[in-house]
C-alpha cells in the first residue's frame, strides 16, 4: 500500500474516532436495541398494563399477555415500564417489588429460566443446585413476606408454540410459581407475536391465575413519521433528514405491516448510505435503494440491519 493510501486511511479513521463530519449525532438512537424513554401512540397499552399490574399487585396472581406483529413496540414498552418501576422502587425506597425479562427464544428450559429469574431479582441462591433444590430455596427465600415479582416473559409463543418436552417443563414451572407461592404474588407478562400460543398453556394455569390481553396494532404511517421523527432530532445532526424523506420511510413501512423496526432499519441505512457517498443529506433514492436491498435481502430486514 502507498504512503497515500496509508494517509487517507489514517484520515477516515481519525474522522471516525472523532466523529468528525458525520451526519449522525447518536448513531445509538438509532439501533434496534436502544429503548426510547418514551413510547408514542403507546398510551392506551401503557395505560391498561399498568393497570392490570396494580390489580395484580391488589389481588392475585396475574398473566398479562401483549401480542401484536413485529416491530410494534411490545418489548420496548413492557422494558421501558420495567425500568420507570425500577427506578421509582429505588426513589421510594421500596424493596418488595422484583423484576425479571427473560427471552425464551434464548432461554429454553426451565432450569435457565429459574437460573435467570434468580439473578436478575438478586438473590443469594447459589445457582448450581439441581432444579428441585433450586426452587426449594427460590420458594424459601422468596416467600418470607409479601412480595411482588414481575416475570417477563419475552418471545414466549417460541417455547409454546410446539409441544416439545421443554415447553410442558416451562408450563410447570409457571404453574408451581403461581401455585405454590404462598406469600409473594407474581404477574407474568407474556409477549408474543401469535395471539393462538395461549392455547397452548393448561387449563390448571388459566384457572388459577386472573389473564389479561394487550393489543399492539401496527402503526399507520402517520404515527410512523411520528415515531421517526423523535429518533431524527436524537439520531442525526439538524438538516440530514427531510419532511419528504421522512414521509417515505413512514409510507414503506406502514406498507410493509407497520414495524417500527423496518422503519428505524430503513432510516439508519440510508444515513449510513448517504455518509459512505460522501453527502451531508439523506435523499429519496437512498432510502430506496436500501429498500430494494433489503428486499432483495430475501427478508424485510434480517433482524440486526445488516445490509452490508
Ligand atoms: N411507539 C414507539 N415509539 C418509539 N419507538 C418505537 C415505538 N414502537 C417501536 N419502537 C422502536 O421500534 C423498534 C422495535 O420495537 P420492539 O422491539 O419493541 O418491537 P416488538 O413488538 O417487540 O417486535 P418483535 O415482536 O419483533 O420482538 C425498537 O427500536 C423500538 O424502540
Ligand atoms: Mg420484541
Amino acid at each position: 500500500m502507498t504512503s497515500r493510501a496509508f494517509e487517507s486511511l489514517d484520515e477516515v479513521f481519525s474522522k471516525f474516532l472523532q466523529n468528525k463530519d458525520s451526519i449522525f449525532k447518536d448513531r445509538e438512537a438509532l439501533s434496534h436495541g436502544y429503548v426510547p424513554y418514551k413510547l408514542y401512540h403507546r398510551e392506551k397499552q401503557y395505560k391498561s398494563i399498568f393497570e392490570a399490574l396494580l390489580t395484580g399487585y391488589k389481588n392475585k396472581n396475574s398473566f398479562i399477555l401483549c401480542y401484536g406483529d413485529a416491530g410494534t413496540g411490545k418489548t420496548s414498552l413492557i422494558m421501558s415500564l420495567l425500568n420507570k418501576i425500577s427506578k421509582k422502587c429505588e426513589e421510594i425506597g421500596c424493596n418488595d417489588i422484583f423484576t425479571s425479562l427473560i427471552n425464551c427464544r434464548l432461554t429454553t428450559t426451565k432450569y435457565r429460566i429459574l437460573v435467570n429469574l434468580i439473578s436478575q431479582i438478586g438473590l443469594p441462591i447459589p445457582s448450581r443446585l439441581n432444579f428441585n433444590k433450586l426452587f426449594q430455596r427460590f420458594k424459601k427465600e422468596i416467600d418470607t413476606k409479601n412480595r411482588f415479582i414481575i416475570l417477563v416473559l419475552d418471545e414466549i409463543d417460541r417455547i409454546f408454540g410446539n409441544s416439545s418436552k421443554n415447553a410442558k417443563n416451562i408450563a410447570n414451572l409457571l404453574i408451581s410459581l403461581s401455585n405454590q407461592l404462598k406469600n409473594t404474588k407474581l404477574c407474568i407478562i407474556g409477549i408474543s407475536k401469535d395471539l393462538n400460543f395461549k392455547n397452548h398453556l393448561s387449563a390448571e394455569f388459566l384457572s388459577n391465575i386472573s389473564i389479561y390481553l394487550c393489543e399492539f396494532q401496527p402503526y399507520n404511517a402517520n404515527e410512523m413519521r411520528y415515531i421517526l421523527s423523535e429518533r431524527v432530532i436524537l439520531g442525526f445532526c439538524p438538516g440530514v433528514v427531510s419532511e419528504r424523506v421522512l414521509n417515505l420511510i413512514a409510507v414503506f413501512s406502514a406498507e410493509a405491516g407497520g414495524d417500527a423496526r423496518y422503519a428505524l432499519c430503513l432510516l439508519q441505512k440510508a444515513g449510513e448510505l448517504a455518509e459512505r457517498n460522501g453527502e451531508k443529506t439523506i435523499t429519496e433514492e437512498h432510502v430506496k435503494n436500501v429498500r430494494k436491498i433489503l428486499k432483495n435481502s430475501n427478508s424485510k430486514y434480517n433482524g440486526y440491519c445488516k445490509i452490508n
